[in-house]
């Protein structure tokens, strides 16, 4: 492993929190279909566990999003690059994501997702960092809350490596 990466939370300790979430996911959508909408690229390795922790029916829906907030200036503008496949008219929604950080985006895909009419949208992330908030968004399920640091691994990038780790680490240059 590098020598810049820190364990933040090893596999384990993730798979038993995503267990969690899956059963309190399904426990407020009894009998519903979940449609869980992933958030590319780094929500994916959160998808594909997440999903099959909720008993029951759901659907995979993939939304890709570019930002633009990055670096030193927040301006808050978030575009679709690839939208949903399906309609979510009337269906039970959770927005899947791998960390809320300013919430720019968050909030950006709450606002779009919502006049789509779902039944209901709720936000699952497995990190929440709210110490460096932007806007006020409501984190419906959170897997950890994090200081304010760089975290890498489990779907979370730098410069695209180390998506693939199977833990969540601290980046420190
Ligand atoms: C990350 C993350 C969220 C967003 C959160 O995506 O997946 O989409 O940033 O940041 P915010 O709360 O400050 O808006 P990123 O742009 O790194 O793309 P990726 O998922 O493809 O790595």
């Amino acid at each position: 492993m590098s020598a810049n990466l820190k364990v933040l939370f090893p596999a384990e300790q993730i798979a038993s929190r995503v267990a969690e979430l899956g059963i309190q996911l399904r426990a407020d959508h009894p009998g519903e279909t979940i449609t869980l909408i992933a958030v590319l690229k780094g929500s994916v390795l959160f998808l594909a566990d997440l999903a099959r922790a909720v008993p029951g029916d759901v659907r995979l829906e993939f939304l890709g999003v570019a930002s633009y907030h990055g670096g030193t200036s927040s301006s808050g503008a978030v575009q679709i690059t690839q939208d949903l496949r399906a309609s979510i008219e009337g269906q039970a929604c959770v927005i899947v994501e791998d960390i809320v950080d300013t919430g720019l985006t968050m909030d950006y895909l709450l606002r779009t997702l919502a006049v789509r009419g779902p039944r209901s949208l709720k936000v699952a992330c497995l990190l929440d960092k709210p110490g460096n908030r932007e806007t006020d968004v409501q984190v419906d399920y959170v897997g950890f809350t994090i200081p304010d640091e760089f975290v890498v691994g489990y779907g979370l990038d730098l410069g695209e490596l180390y998506r693939n780790l199977p833990f969540v680490a601290v980046y420190q240059p």
